[in-house]
């Protein structure tokens, strides 16, 4: 009895833990981030994870299956003989991301699992030990340049296959690092030594690291790799999964309902419920629901890095490839309201989300679904001067009423959005205004850049 009320408390504490560090957003960062080289992550919005590795052999949870014992580890290791990446198309993967509107990549370079996708000179990899033969990493790296897509590498500071770290499953601790720090050394070494290679061989714009929470910043030297990795490309983004020394945040599967905390942020999403290949998750989400996500996302300020999970034999499953057009062809219509745009206003002033442009005198309203009879927009100060449908620039009718002074009574702006201009996802209207955005801000809280009104 004991030892199951102790099992199931070791299982909600672990569970706990990887909630608070990764579910909602407010992870510690570095307190240098340098806003310079923020600036083309907080322009882009989209970009696609790609979990590939090993997993997909069998369709199986990536690296969780064995660690929660689902499966035994030499039965997951045996998926080594199966990933072929025969029908692998790095040129037709970076054009399919090309066509998603994504303008950054993810490459899960090496999982928990420890299998690397490239050619490491240490452990396990898809050259020497998957019929695969190949390096996976580098012609991707290499069409996503090509195609002027940025380059991000997913690695695991944790390598639960590793003899030399420690933690193996769930159930099973190989050492303890206090005790045979020597041991740990090693382990560092075989880390350290694979991230040198990706900073070498790949130079990303991006690192997306995963695993911290099983160590502390001094466990992993966070402070070193941050330092190794910015001195061989000082304009490279680091992810917030390095123990307090990353430059954004990572909210992950839970959307956030109220804006994060940290100034950059990013939420990855699967399409399904699964990472990985698992062709038994049919549970996708519509093409509608992850642009609403989407829009959701940057209305907030942040980014989407949306998953996809592709075959053991490179083939992008249909269903990811369909979402990924379809989000295509909606962004290609509605770019203006969405790259190089900053985060909207609060929900008290349109029911919907909405993204500024950079000099604040454009608004874009983004409207799902079928329209109400008339769009309401409240607490605007500035004059608008026209309201058009983007991707067709058609101007709309609108009316504001009950502005007396502009500024002290802004009063409230009806907008008819006729049958015609209904986007099947999103319908998205710019409002261009005469100067830049000014709220009106009576009893709300203040914020940033919002005057609080006196009251009368
Ligand atoms: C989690 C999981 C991992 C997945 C990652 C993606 O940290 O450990 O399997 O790759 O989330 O965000």
């Amino acid at each position: 009895m004991k030892n199951i009320r102790s099992q199931f408390l070791f299982a909600l504490v672990a569970c706990m833990s990887f909630l608070t560090s990764y579910g909602q957003g407010n992870e510690k960062l570095s307190d240098a981030v340098d806003d310079r080289k923020m600036e083309w992550f907080a322009d882009a919005k989209l970009g696609i994870f790609i979990h590939w590795g090993i997993y997909a052999v069998k369709g199986i949870d990536e690296s969780w299956s064995f660690y929660n014992g689902k499966i035994a580890h030499k039965d997951y290791m045996k998926q080594l003989e199966g990933f072929t990446a025969g029908k692998y198309d790095p040129a037709s993967w970076a054009a399919l991301i090309k066509e998603s509107g994504a303008q950054y990549a993810v490459l899960t370079s090496r999982h928990h699992d420890g299998v690397a996708l490239w050619d490491s000179k240490q452990g396990v990899n898809t050259v020497k030990d998957t019929p695969a033969k190949r390096d996976l990493v580098t012609p991707f790296a290499a069409a996503l340049r090509d195609n002027d897509i940025k380059v991000g590498m997913y690695y695991s500071l944790s390598n639960w296959s590793h003899n030399d770290y420690d933690e193996f499953t769930r159930e099973e601790k190989r050492y303890d690092i206090k005790e045979e720090p020597k041991r740990w050394e090693r382990y560092k070494k075989y880390m350290f030594g694979q991230i040198g290679e990706i900073a070498e061989n790949f130079n990303p714009d991006l690192w997306w690291f995963d695993g911290d929470w099983e160590h502390s910043a001094e466990e992993w030297e966070a402070p070193r790799i941050r330092e190794l990795l910015l001195k061989k490309n000082p304009n490279t983004i680091i992810n917030s999964r390095l123990q307090g020394y990353g430059d954004y945040s990572t909210p992950e599967q839970g959307t956030p309902i109220f804006n994060p905390p940290a100034e950059y942020w990013e939420l990855c999403l699967t399409m399904n419920g699964s990472w990985g290949y698992q062709p038994l998750d049919t549970a996708y989400k519509t093409p509608y629901e992850v642009i609403r996500i989407f829009a959701d996302m940057i209305s907030m300020g942040g980014n989407l890095l949306l998953d996809i999970g592709p075959k053991a034999n490179g083939e992008i499953p249909g269903e990811q490839v369909h979402i990924l057009k379809e989000l295509g062809k909606w962004l290609k219509k509605h770019k203006e309201a969405v790259y190089a745009t900053r985060k909207g206003i609060d929900l008290h002033y349109f029911y919907g989300p909405t993204t500024l442009s950079k000099d604040r005198k454009t608004l874009y309203l983004f409207v799902p679904g079928s329209p109400q009879k008339e769009l309401v927009l409240k607490g605007i100060k500035n004059k608008i001067t026209s309201v058009s449908v983007v991707g067709t620039g058609e101007k709309l009718e609108f009316n504001t009423k009950g502005a007396i002074d502009w500024a002290k009574y802004p009063g409230i702006s009806y907008i008819k959005v006729p049958n015609r201009v209904i986007d099947p996802y999103m319908t998205v209207l710019k409002v261009t205004l005469d100067s830049p955005l000014e709220l009106f801000n009576k009893y709300g809280p203040q914020k940033e850049g919002d005057k609080q009104e006196e009251s009368h």
